[in-house]
């Protein structure tokens, strides 16, 4: 598989904050990597860099900065990494006194596309996302997620490579969230002719877990990568389910307990997040100490985590 997007070496300073520290991706044709993280963790700094918007730090201990995107170099072959990549942003802006289609021709227009190529290509995208209904809609009058899907049109209307999406559902309501989802796996499927490769910004986890890989990013820095599977599996032994009568008191209990980092409320249960993996004597030894605090226990057991748990944990490690 054939490398799309490749960073190396990407640092961001404004001023003397450090936006983004580091960064190195290598993410290959048809892949969609999600990047997850917190408010101001560096995202939208990430895809910005990514699509040539702004420039990285020259140099960062002696080391130069790399990014090549569908092949291109994003700093020295800027025009033409951009004729190759889609980018919708996370304010992206449409003309609101314009119709849906009328916006997705000027962008298409902006793109380059002649007047024999646009109205096709446009009639074609808009079916994809769903919109073909809507064409003459002023985009003033689109709901939010139909908003959205309009952005995605536009990033998607010269047909690109590689697609930087920063946080494209933010505020979008769960169904339309789905129909997103359903357009980005359509549009990386390996029976796709040619793959888009997908660089997606997200802070929901249900989504990074529809990604290939996902990679935390926290005050600029990747904190970890890996597939959803591999980032669960870092801290496998390390989620305990507790249930008892009393969850408030039980969760006292089990906060004040040895090796217990955090105890969340889950509903009609408590998950408890362990400073390290869990064996039976843990489990035995931690159910007497909850006993002895006076907390009646009626379960007590290792279950999956989820990657919220691993990005809590590797929040907690750092600090
Ligand atoms: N143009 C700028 N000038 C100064 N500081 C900036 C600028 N752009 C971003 N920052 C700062 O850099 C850090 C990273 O911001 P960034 O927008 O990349 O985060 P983010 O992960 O996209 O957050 P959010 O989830 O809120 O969109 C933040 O502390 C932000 O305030
Ligand atoms: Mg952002």
């Amino acid at each position: 598989m054939s490398v799309q997007i490749e960073a190396q070496h990407l640092n961001k300073h404004f001023g003397s904050l450090a936006a983004l520290q580091d960064l190195n991706l290598s993410i290959s044709a048809g892949e969609i990597y999600g990047l997850v993280g917190p408010d101001g963790a560096g995202k939208t700094t990430a895809l910005r860099l990514l699509c040539g918007a702004l420039r990285p730090d020259a140099h960062h201990r002696g080391n130069t900065p790399l990014c090549r995107v569908a092949g291109m170099d994003v700093f020295h072959q800027t025009e033409q990494a951009r004729a190759r990549l889609g980018y919708l942003p996370q304010r992206f802006s449409l003309y609101e006194d314009l119709t849906v289609m009328e916006n997705l021709r000027f962008f298409a227009e902006v793109r380059g596309l002649t007047s024999r190529e646009w109205q096709p290509r446009c009639l074609e995208i808009l079916d994809f996302v769903g919109l073909a209904p809507y064409t003459e809609r002023l985009a003033g009058h689109l709901s939010g997620g139909m908003k959205q899907k309009l952005g995605l049109a536009a990033a998607l209307v010269h047909q690109p490579q590689v697609l930087l999406l920063d946080e494209p559902t933010t505020g979008v309501d769960p169904v339309t969230r789905q129909d997103f989802w359903q357009l980005i796996i359509r549009l990386a499927g390996s029976g796709n002719e040619q793959p888009v490769t997908v660089l997606v910004s997200t802070p929901y986890m249900d989504e990074a877990a529809r990604c290939n890989r996902v990679g935390f990013l926290r005050q600029g820095k990747l904190l970890v990568e890996g597939t959803p599977a591999e980032l669960r599996a870092l801290i496998s032994q390390r989620i305990l389910e507790l249930r008892g009568p009393s969850l408030m008191a039980l969760r006292q209990a089990a906060r004040q307990a040895p090796g217990v980092a955090d105890a969340m409320l889950f509903g009609d249960r408590i998950h408890l997040r362990l400073t390290a993996d869990a064996d039976e004597g843990y489990l035995d030894s931690l159910r007497h100490h909850l006993e002895q605090a006076g907390s009646e226990v009626t379960s007590l057991r290792p279950v999956a985590p989820q990657l919220e748990d691993v990005f809590m944990a590797l929040v907690e490690e750092k600090r």
